[in-house]
């Protein structure tokens, strides 16, 4: 579907149990293509776990507990639709370039979304290879980056954001640190893994890494790098976070709504904390369990 990548999946109903040599046969145009866009499905938030699972391990989102929906903790919703007269935590999520969960330890291997409503214009989500990006850099720039890690501090989503929540999210997620530069586990081929929401790189002052920082992310956002994808309700969009960024448009009239549904599996990659004291409190499985985290959630529901 775009220069660099993406590829539209049909003659599939991912709403059914797929046999093997389907799933390997989407698995490998994921890896081929990076996002693939399976259009005309009929899901629910059962069937999207169902699909997902073929991706590994779901996350359940005890990361950023207020955008769950209200029945599947697995469920993110991103949606505008209000719930009780109130706008959800994920109605404007992910407005800036980034990759999925980069701010945790664990960041994401698959994502997935739905589209179960969409406003009549814009509303676009827009990926940026980042195997492109890195490949079209010099090879001095590239060996620079090598040995560069940044870190990834949550307070860099995108604006749009109730203060208080803003708040929940920077103590369930302490800045952490990741290499500039990943080599993705399955083609083995090496990523850029800097965006809008890397603050600053390791053992470099802030005002070294800035100009970089803007750089970088100014490079692999280039259209040549970019497939924008102009969502049809029931598509369902999958993506590779380990060599891909990715922005929601945020072009349209607020009073329409726009109402998708998201999964993710967890990555098998592992960073580490900025604060090695952070640990303590961050989002591992014992925090989650913590009254921080039931009172973060508590802010949407009330
Ligand atoms: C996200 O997961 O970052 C949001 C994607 C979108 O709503 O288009």
């Amino acid at each position: 579907m775009g220069y660099a990548l993406g590829a539209r999946v049909s003659g599939v109903d991912l709403s059914r149990p797929l046999d093997t040599d389907t799933v390997q046969q989407i698995k490998s145009a994921w890896t081929r293509h990076l996002v693939l866009v399976f259009p005309e499905q009929h899901l629910d938030p059962e069937t999207l776990i169902a699909f997902t699972r073929h991706f590994g391990e779901l996350d359940n989102y005890e990361t950023q507990p207020f955008n769950r929906h209200p029945e599947h903790d697995e469920v993110m919703l991103l949606s505008n639709r209000p719930v009780n007269g109130k706008l959800p935590a994920g109605a404007y999520n992910g407005q800036n370039w980034h990759t999925d969960l980069s701010y945790t330890p664990r960041p994401a291997k698959a994502t997935l979304v739905y589209c179960i409503q969409k406003p009549s214009v814009g509303g676009d989500t827009m990926f940026a290879s980042m195997y492109a990006a890195y490949e079209a850099l010099s090879p001095k720039m590239q060996a620079f980056l090598d040995d560069l890690e940044g870190v990834n501090d949550v307070s860099l989503i995108s604006a749009r954001r109730d203060p208080a929540i803003l708040e929940a999210f920077k103590r369930l997620n302490p800045p952490v640190i990741h290499p500039a530069v990943r080599i993705h586990p399955e083609s083995g081929k090496p990523a850029l893994y800097v965006n809008d929401r890397v603050r600053t790189f390791v053992g470099m002052s802030d005002a070294e890494s800035k100009p970089i920082i803007k750089f970088l992310c100014e490079h692999s956002q280039q259209p040549r790098f970019v497939y924008r994808h102009r969502w049809s309700v029931r598509d369902l969009v999958l993506w590779d976070n380990r060599c891909l960024t990715h922005l929601a448009v945020g072009d349209y009239d607020p009073s329409e709504i726009r109402h998708m549904i998201r999964t993710s599996t967890m990555g098998d990659y592992f960073g580490r904390f900025e604060n090695p004291r952070s640990a303590e409190t961050a989002n591992t499985s014992a925090a989650a369990t913590s009254t921080e985290v039931a009172q973060a959630a508590s802010m949407l529901h009330d």
